[in-house]
């Protein structure tokens, strides 16, 4: 099986990359844009139509797995409608379409199912512009016969280098240096262990499903409590995550979706991977 991992150099491409190519059985090739760490990667910018024509038809892949996020918001858009357009565009129609996206679902009630639609959110929240990007993509992708749409909270671990994720790794240098940080306590999310998501790609790949996925353990944290977790586990000092909490009035005006948690109970059925929760993350060791 020919599978292609676009954004291989990423937090999440690169545990899938790794996962995959242990398996004998698959011919995987990964992508990278800029950084280009691993020497294996194929350089590719998925908005160059030529680029992407070249790659696919060498390769002509059974699965591609879109693991790609623009370092700025506006340029999420043109991966959407140029990136992907040139996937599909040459990708043969039994391919399989692997689609990583996100909790964007605006009016905030949390435990969105599948079945629930994400929604736009008014431009007074900065990340309008990557929710928008992501919704349209997914509606894109729905057209195709042969699709995965995976929809993920925030991940959190280390990535192949064991550098932590972004969020986690502010946390650890603000506290390392006596420095308070503040977080939501009412701002909640799935959180998703990257390695556990990386695992239930390569199952998902392996399996005969199709169709949307909620993906992630069946508890949600608050930013708050996610973050006074880690610290207590890593022995940081927990009295410097500071909480604060963003009143009904404020999240309306500032269009902040307090819990865009998800119902994963879909992907405890459909697939074998575990998610774990993050206390069970912790006692398991780092
Ligand atoms: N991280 C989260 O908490 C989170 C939450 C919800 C959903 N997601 C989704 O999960 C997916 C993976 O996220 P991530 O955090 O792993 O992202 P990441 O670490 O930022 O990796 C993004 C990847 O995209 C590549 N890339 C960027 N622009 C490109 C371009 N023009 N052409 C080709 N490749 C390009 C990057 O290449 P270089 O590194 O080589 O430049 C990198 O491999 C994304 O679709 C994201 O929307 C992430």
């Amino acid at each position: 099986m020919n599978i292609i991992v676009l954004g291989a150099s990423g937090f999440l491409g690169s545990k899938v990359y790794n996962r995959l190519k242990a398996i004998s059985e698959f011919n995987t090739i990964g992508t990278c844009f800029r950084n280009r760490q691993n020497s294996e990667l194929i350089t590719l910018d998925i908005v160059d139509e030529k680029q992407v024509k070249e790659l696919l038809n060498r390769v002509t892949p059974d699965i591609v797995l879109w693991s790609l996020l623009s370092k700025d918001y506006p340029m999420e858009r043109e991966l959407t409608h140029k990136g992907l357009m040139n996937v599909i565009k040459e990708m043969k129609k039994s391919c399989k379409l692997i689609y990583i996206t996100t909790d964007g679902f605006a009016e905030g009630r949390g435990n969105y199912s599948e079945r629930d639609i994400p929604s736009y959110i008014e431009s007074t929240n900065p990340i309008n512009l990557y929710i928008k990007s992501k919704i349209e993509a997914e509606d894109i992708v729905k057209k195709l016969d042969n699709y995965v749409i995976a929809r993920t909270g925030p991940m959190y671990g280390m990535d192949a280098l064991l550098s932590w994720d972004k969020r986690t790794a502010e946390l650890i240098h603000s506290l390392s240096n006596g420095r308070e940080i503040i977080r939501t306590s009412n701002l909640y999310k799935t959180f998703v262990n990257v390695d556990d998501f990386a695992a239930s790609l390569v199952e998902m790949i392996q399996i005969d499903f199709k169709g949307v996925i909620h993906v992630g353990p069946d508890v949600k944290e608050s930013y708050y409590s996610y973050n006074v977790k880690i610290a207590k586990k890593l022995n940081l000092d927990t009295s410097l995550v500071k909480e604060n909490c963003i009143s009904k009035y404020e999240a309306i005006e500032r269009c902040i979706s307090l819990d865009t948690s998800m119902n994963t109970s879909k992907c405890r059925k459909v697939l074998k991977t575990k998610f774990r929760n993050i206390d069970e993350y912790l006692i398991q060791g780092l």
